[in-house]
């Protein structure tokens, strides 16, 4: 089957992020020139994928505004004569269908994903952290798609970090398949450094099946009286099967205060208007540290 929908969960508090995400989400705050949800939304796009469907909650209506047409906007671009900028805004509310799902309490990221349950229905689906981004070559999402086309099983994102930082990760084992594909046999939640041999960390990026909503209907509260992710596919690992990748690229916790500035550097540095100026200003900074 086809991946066709992308669930991005954007329900989260953002509390990591305080004060800027108090009346802001988090997903809005700015990466050069454009919100960290659209470089999202654009990889969703850029990887063929349909439909997306954001899991919302109250306070994060400007993630909805941000993507919708916006009639006075584009007038008075046009009465302006700003007729690129308006081409610009009506491009952004033409990307792609948007559906938004209300999860009413942050009951964590198990529960925001099964709330898109109904509109996902029974067919294998892609789901986004609406604050991790990467930077690569060929969208990392559509890398995960040209797997799950060969493998019609679950895949996972991940990435190899330094054994002092697993426990800020769920962390899989598993055997190696070819180039980067690892079937997973288990799967750690945050485990401490040490007590695994692996080193790889789940990212936000996954496609899973179906299978997975069922699962997370019947999952207890774990941690904080959350509903956890992790939880969940490790029960859908033992079930039918699951990939870890490896995917080429760069990623960048965006939802956290050093990951949030280690991007805006990153994607200076390849943006056309700014690239130039702002790399000789970087190297005049380094030489004063
Ligand atoms: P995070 O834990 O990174 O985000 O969840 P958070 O809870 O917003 O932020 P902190 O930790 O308090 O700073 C990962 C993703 O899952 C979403 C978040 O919006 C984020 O994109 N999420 C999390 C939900 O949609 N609902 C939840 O109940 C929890």
């Amino acid at each position: 089957m086809k991946v066709r929908k992308a669930v991005i969960p954007v329900a989260g508090l953002g509390t990591r992020f305080l004060p800027a995400s108090k009346a802001i989400p988090k997903e809005m705050l700015t990466i050069v020139d454009r919100p960290t949800i659209q470089y999202i939304v654009e990889e969703v796009v850029a990887s063929g994928i349909e439909q997306i469907i954001l899991i919302t909650s109250a306070g994060k209506s400007a993630i909805e505004n941000h993507f919708d047409y916006d009639s006075a906007l584009d007038h008075a671009l046009i009465e302006k004569g700003k007729t690129r900028l308006a081409e610009e805004m009506n491009h952004l509310s033409n990307l792609i269908d948007v559906v938004s799902v209300r999860q009413k309490k942050p009951m964590g990221l198990g529960h925001a994903i099964w709330m898109a349950r109904e509109v996902v229905g029974n067919e294998p689906f892609a789901v986004l952290l609406g604050d991790d981004l990467v930077l690569s070559e060929q969208p990392c999402l559509k890398q995960m798609i040209n797997l799950f086309n060969e493998v019609q099983e679950s895949v996972v994102a991940v990435q190899r970090v330094p054994q002092k930082e697993t426990c800020q990760y769920g962390i899989v084992e598993g055997t190696l398949q070819s180039k980067r594909v690892h079937k997973i046999e288990r799967m750690v939640e945050k485990p401490a450094p040490g007590t695994t041999p692996s080193d790889m960390a789940i990212i936000g990026r996954y496609i899973l099946q179906p299978d997975i909503f069922d699962i997370l209907g019947t999952t207890t509260p774990g941690h904080g009286g959350e509903i956890q992710l992790t939880d969940a596919l490790l029960a859908l690992t033992h079930s039918r099967g699951m990939y870890a990748y490896e995917f080429e690229g760069t990623r960048f916790d965006a939802g956290d205060k050093l990951g949030y500035l280690k991007a805006i550097i990153a994607f200076a540095l390849r943006h056309p208007d700014v690239c130039e100026n702002f790399s000789d200003h970087l190297k005049e900074i380094a030489q004063t540290l």
